[in-house]
């Protein structure tokens, strides 16, 4: 169809990632600062707002959906948009609906979001060590988390952990991470560590950096590993665990950079779109959806001229220690 969405470098952007809130019931040390000033309330886009944003998009060929915050599950009324969502799953225009959590609120929603049509989730865990989870989430509480996967997975709902693989904190927890997916049947993604936030609090992270190569090599040491040369349309490169047959996947924006094949794009909880999690460039899409209630073409144009600036890639890069190299925006801005 002519009205895909296509940007400069002909990538097709086929996947939204929709920040529906920046609150959080924790305060993750690599994603938040301890106090956090969130906006007010009058800023974000409304229920139907969102609906009539993830429509408009599904219309340009959206076929992926992933709902995501601060943590989605604590903004106000979220099951109504998820079910909301549905109708699109049962035309087909959407293939996949699915969403990043903490996991804090799953015990409670899991049973709704799969009758809405969720079928995976994806849940941040980075430690299974209780008295380590609450140092990282700082106002996180390990059993609840664990409670919530469980009922993700009676629930019917597949669960993939992402692990933030972060440099004398949970490196000696790899094979423990591991284990633990492969007895549940779970997938699992390490994720390294992105320059994001304060600049103090990025220099710190700086000697935090696990590049996933050396961390590959460490779980190589324990198990046999193949790699897969399959990339789900995402970010993730994976491995195969001979000895479990599960599957592992590497997030490497900073050691391999995977944006010649980007595919999505971010949209924040006041309707600012971020076509690159790593760069700063970003246009609203919030005027555009009340300039007209009754018509989407304002939308529709807005979000076709912000496709048009998506950069090639991201600009993160450890080895700069001028701030140039590092983001200032939180990651919980944008959902990750
Ligand atoms: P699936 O592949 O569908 O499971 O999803 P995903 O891995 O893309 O989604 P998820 O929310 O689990 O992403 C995990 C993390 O990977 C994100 O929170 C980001 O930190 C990182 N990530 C995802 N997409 C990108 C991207 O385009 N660029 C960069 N730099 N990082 C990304
Ligand atoms: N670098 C890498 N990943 C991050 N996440 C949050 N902040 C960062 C960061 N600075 C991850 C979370 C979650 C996802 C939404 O983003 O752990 O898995
Ligand atoms: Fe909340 Fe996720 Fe950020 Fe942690 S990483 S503070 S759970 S949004």
């Amino acid at each position: 169809a002519s009205d895909l969405l296509i940007d400069p470098f002909q990538r097709r952007v086929n996947y939204l990632r929709l920040s529906v809130t920046d609150r959080c019931d924790f305060r993750c040390v690599y994603c938040m600062s301890e106090h956090m000033t969130f906006l007010p309330k009058v800023e974000l886009l409304t229920l139907e707002e969102l609906d009539r944003l993830c429509t408009a998009f599904i219309h340009m060929g959206v076929e992926k959906l992933r709902i995501t915050g601060g943590e989605p599950l604590v903004r106000k009324g979220i099951m109504t948009f998820f079910e909301g969502m549905s109708r699109h799953l049962d035309s087909g225009a959407l293939k996949e609906l699915t969403l990043t959590t903490n996991g804090s609120q799953l015990a409670r929603f899991a049973q709704p979001l799969y009758d809405a049509g969720v079928r995976r989730v994806n849940v941040s865990l980075d430690t299974l060590d209780n008295d380590k989870f609450a140092d990282i989430t700082r106002w996180g509480r390990l059993p609840q988390v664990l409670k919530g996967i469980e009922a993700a997975q009676n629930a019917g709902l597949r669960v993939k952990l992402n692990a933030v693989a972060v440099k004398g904190f949970n490196d000696g927890e790899l094979f423990d991470l591991t284990q633990f997916c492969a007895e549940r049947d779970m997938d699992l993604t390490f994720i390294e560590v992105m320059p994001m936030g304060e600049d103090i609090e990025n220099a710190a992270r700086l000697g935090q950096f696990w590049s996933l190569k050396d961390l590959r090599n460490d779980l190589a040491e324990r198990f046999t590993l193949t790699d897969l040369s399959e990339r789900s349309g995402g970010p993730a490169r994976y491995v195969r665990v001979e000895e479990t047959g599960q599957k592992i996947g590497f997030i490497t924006p900073l050691s391999h950079n995977f944006c010649e094949s980007c595919n999505r794009v971010r949209v924040t909880c006041t309707g600012e779109i971020y076509t690159c999690l790593g760069q700063e460039g970003k246009s609203d899409l919030r005027n555009a959806l009340r300039a007209d209630t009754n018509s989407n073409e304002p939308l529709n144009a807005a979000i076709r001229a912000a496709i048009g600036l998506k950069p090639k890639g991201h600009d993160f890069d450890y080895s700069r220690q001028d701030v140039a190299g590092r983001m200032t925006r939180h990651m919980s801005h944008t959902g990750g």
